[in-house]
């Protein structure tokens, strides 16, 4: 992908997202940071059981979700708020990956039941909501919306007792930690990478 916004707090926004994927040509992908290869293994341990039902949250035309199901986690449902996103990904795997479910769907406002999923992972879609302009340190109040409703979001539609959010961003712990500590359930944080740091966060019900 090489459309890039003219600021950064334009990749906040539906309508740039929407922009961006009907510039891209027909079967284009782009993984945010880190592709499945990278962390497989992390995945395995995470998620032992291939029948998971998993969501994948603002999946955009990443490999994840189909390098997951190829590699036999077949019950997976993605959702994007861009619908033009949707359109092409579920044309692209209708045939080949039939048993993946797309939905356009924003997730500040999940239209699952409660309980639905075993696991949820969001790579780099929370920081697309993080950009609007102002102090990192103390973001604006529509930032901590949109991250609250999310992750509020997330845990309703996961299991309880049993339930995975996984998180994966460069957004180290301060800036993150305050929207994922939530009563009743237990963080962990780890810090991955070499040269370039990134944070694997998991939050379990
Ligand atoms: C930085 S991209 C990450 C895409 C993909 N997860 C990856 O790892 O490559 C952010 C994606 O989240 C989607 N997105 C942003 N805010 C969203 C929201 N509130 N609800 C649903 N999708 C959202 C965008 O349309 C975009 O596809």
């Amino acid at each position: 992908m090489d459309i890039l916004p003219q600021s950064n707090d334009q990749y906040g926004t539906k309508e740039y997202w929407n922009t961006r994927y009907s510039q891209e040509t027909d079967g284009a992908s782009f993984d945010w940071f880190k592709s499945y290869s990278e962390i497989a293994e992390i995945i395995h341990n995470l998620i032992p059981s291939r029948s998971s039902k998993i969501l994948m949250l603002g999946c955009g035309n990443s490999k994840l979700s189909e390098e997951m199901y190829d590699d036999g986690y077949k019950n997976i449902v993605n959702v994007d708020y861009s619908a033009v996103v949707i359109q092409q990904m579920q044309k692209r795997h209708r045939e080949v990956r039939p048993e993946m479910k797309w939905h356009e769907m924003d997730v500040r406002d999940l239209k699952f039941e409660e309980e639905t999923f075993d696991v949820a992972i969001d790579k780099g879609t929370m920081d697309a909501m993080m950009t609007a302009k102002g102090d990192i340190w103390d973001p604006p109040q529509q930032v901590v919306e949109d991250c609250t409703k999310e992750v509020n979001e997330v845990i309703r539609v996961l299991r309880k007792k049993s339930g995975l959010f996984i998180y994966l961003t460069f957004g180290q712990p301060h800036f993150r930690k305050r929207f994922l500590d939530i009563p009743g359930t237990a963080l962990e944080v780890k810090e991955l990478g070499e040269a370039f740091h990134y944070y694997l966060y998991t939050v379990r019900t």
